[in-house]
């Protein structure tokens, strides 16, 4: 996050970030006053989504190209995170403040929790182990580019906002507005 952004980075690092990102960010919503969750929630479904989008739209290709069985794992991973997103939408329709909403947050951190894992265990070794170094520099370029092309998440929703309102609209919606953009970088590029 905080890196320099003219140092070249190899892919995976930037995506190591990434998910300690999401893991303080699941810790921050945890421990939020209840004023701040909506808040907290908003900034965490931004940041799942603009990872996810950017992972399927430059790492994902990359995982089909150049490893054994590729096509599969890619297919196995993205199919969690279609999961995933699905639940934030979900749990954006019941509100922070419904009593079901505790629960849906136990299953999308203990599903995004056990995915992460499971693609630093495996696509990140086999990125690592079957692309160049020069190729898993320029990935780090395109990644970031199209994580910079995703709008940043909204402001906190107003105050006078009725609780469990969130401004930033349809988890689906933020879905396709990143998908846009960062589509809209890699083919001007
Ligand atoms: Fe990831």
């Amino acid at each position: 996050m905080n890196g320099s952004v003219d140092a070249p980075t190899q892919v995976v690092p930037l995506l190591l970030a990434d998910h300690e990102e999401a893991k303080s960010l699941l810790q921050r919503f945890e421990e939020a006053a209840a004023s701040k969750r909506d808040e907290a929630f908003c900034e965490l479904t931004y940041a799942l989504v603009r990872h996810e989008v950017a992972e399927e739209e430059v790492v994902y290709p990359a995982v089909r190209r150049y490893v054994d069985g590729g096509d599969d794992l890619a297919d196995m991973r993205i199919a969690e995170q279609s999961k995933a997103e699905e639940l934030l939408a979900e749990m954006e329709m019941v509100g922070v403040g419904s009593p079901q909403f505790p629960a849906m947050f136990t299953t999308l951190r203990s599903e995004v929790l056990a995915h992460a894992q499971a693609e630093e265990q495996s696509v990140f070794v086999e990125l690592s182990a079957n692309v160049s170094p020069d190729e898993l520099l320029e990935l780090g370029k395109r990644y970031e580019l199209a994580k910079k092309a995703a709008p940043t998440h909204p402001h906190p929703h107003a105050p006078d906002t009725p609780p469990g309102n969130l401004v930033m609209g349809p988890v689906a919606a933020v879905v396709d507005r990143v998908r846009d953009a960062v589509r809209g970088v890699k083919s001007s590029t």
